[in-house]
């Protein structure tokens, strides 16, 4: 092992890699680690992912400091936090921004594999155990934005729970189960927040770990899509190879303080992006009795929410809009097995790919804004187009990618 090179020697490092391998994993996951050397800006967001997951572990446990997981004392707890602690604002924005900042750094993280083919052989695993963070940040954002307990944590934690309900036989009970109650009261605010700040953020720390571990099995993919493992020195060492640390650690660092200045910007002087971040009916405390004109979820479920509202219910019931919604995230799951192109990267696929690629992304955009706004008859008709566009880039994807003609891929990565 490489980093046996302490063992046995005298000095600190030498007494810890006697005993546990210190050097040896500094090593295999950063100084020996041969990331592809033609990484563009698009690389940048794995380490941003981790970046944003660290800031809402930090913040997250100083909010929960002050904070009081109760239906009565909730809402006051949260102005109280943002009044009178010392710095509780900045803790509260943090966290709040940097929840949007982990969506929006993640779906350019995906977009990135989905643009490179990462989640082709032999990456699979890798894609999976990010559609299973993907599904926990997503539980994650839920449960932490009933916590505050304003209107909009409320009446949006009501819809989607009874969405549940929506399932046939078992539906209402397993709603009842969710909420521990007939409707979201005090027990739902109390096991959501369990959730919330122990039991998901351990399941995702171990599933960032997982996801790594499989990345660094069979190392990055890289703009070209091309294996730099095919191709070593006498050593061993890929010739398109170079040690993460310290060449993409530092690189890293340009992509750190570029974030660093948006997410300040927004934190200081845009906290709730006109409504975007937190939604203006959570400044009114919950009201059971009071249901807000218009309810919508924080930007990042809109896609999901607009194909939902798309599917008309059948006998009055909602399970066609649940099943469309579900499966738009079941069917990502999928994607390594629906692309059958000899090549792994956008650069090297035909026009056919790149088209349905520009066409999947605008009209998740698009849904994502339709998602925002009040449902008029022709939204919805654009928002039916929307998610049938959709789901045809996915269902196509096997006969397009095999029948479209590639370009030839090149032996060594071009940069
Ligand atoms: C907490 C969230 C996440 C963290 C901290 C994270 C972290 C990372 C890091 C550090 C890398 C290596 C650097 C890079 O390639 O950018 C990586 C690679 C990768 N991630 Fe994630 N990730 C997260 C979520 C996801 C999700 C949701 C997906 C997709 C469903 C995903 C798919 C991938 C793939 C396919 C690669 C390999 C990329 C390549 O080699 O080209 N990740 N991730």
């Amino acid at each position: 092992m490489a980093g046996a090179r302490n063992k046995g020697n005298p000095g600190v490092m030498g007494w810890i890699d006697d005993r546990f391998p210190l050097t040896a994993m500094w090593d295999d996951h950063l100084a020996k680690y041969y990331a592809p050397k033609n990484f563009n800006f698009w690389y940048f967001f794995g380490s941003l992912a981790m970046l944003v997951l660290v800031n809402q572990l930090l913040t997250g446990i100083w909010l929960t400091m002050s904070y009081n997981p109760t239906a009565e004392g909730a809402f006051a707890s949260v102005e109280y936090i943002m009044r009178d602690i010392d710095y509780g604002w900045l803790l509260r924005y943090m966290h709040s921004t940097g929840a949007s900042a982990f969506f929006a750094v993640v779906y350019l993280h995906m977009f990135r594999g989905v643009l490179y083919g990462s989640y082709r052989k032999p990456r699979e695993l890798i894609w999976l155990f990010g559609m299973a963070i993907y599904l926990a940040l997503m539980a994650e954002a839920f449960m932490g934005y009933l916590l505050p307990w304003g209107q909009m944590s409320y009446w949006g934690a009501q819809v989607i729970v009874s969405l549940f309900s929506a399932i046939p036989v078992i539906g209402p009970d397993l709603a009842e189960w969710i909420r521990g109650d007939y409707v979201i009261s005090g027990v739902t605010l109390n096991r959501f927040f369990s959730l919330h700040v122990v039991a998901l953020p351990i399941v995702l720390l171990a599933l960032v770990v997982l996801h790594i571990i499989a990345l660094h099995e069979v190392g990055s993919n890289n703009p070209d899509g091309i294996e730099i493992k095919d191709k070593k020195d006498e050593n061993g060492i890929p010739l398109d190879g170079i040690p993460f640390h310290p060449y993409y650690s530092v690189k890293d660092i340009v992509g750190v303080v570029v974030f660093l200045f948006v997410f300040c910007l927004i934190i200081f002087f845009f906290p709730e992006m006109g409504g975007y971040f937190i939604e203006k009916p959570n400044f009114e405390p919950a009201n059971p009795l009071k249901t807000p004109p218009h309810i919508a979820p924080v930007w990042y479920f809109t896609p999901f929410y607009a194909m939902l509202r798309a599917i008309p219910p059948i006998l009055g019931s909602q399970f066609p809009g649940v099943v469309v919604m579900g499966g738009a995230i079941a069917i990502l799951f999928v994607l390594p097995w629906l692309d059958r192109s000899p090549v792994k990267s956008m650069r090297y696929k035909g026009w056919i790919s790149k088209v349905w690629l520009a066409i999947f992304a605008v009209s998740f955009v698009v849904l994502g804004y339709l998602g925002v706004v009040a449902s008029t008859p022709e939204r919805t008709v654009v928002a039916q187009i929307c998610t049938g566009l959709y789901f045809a880039y996915f269902f196509l994807m096997p006969f397009y990618t095999r029948m479209e003609s590639t370009k030839p891929v090149p032996e060594r990565v071009t940069g």
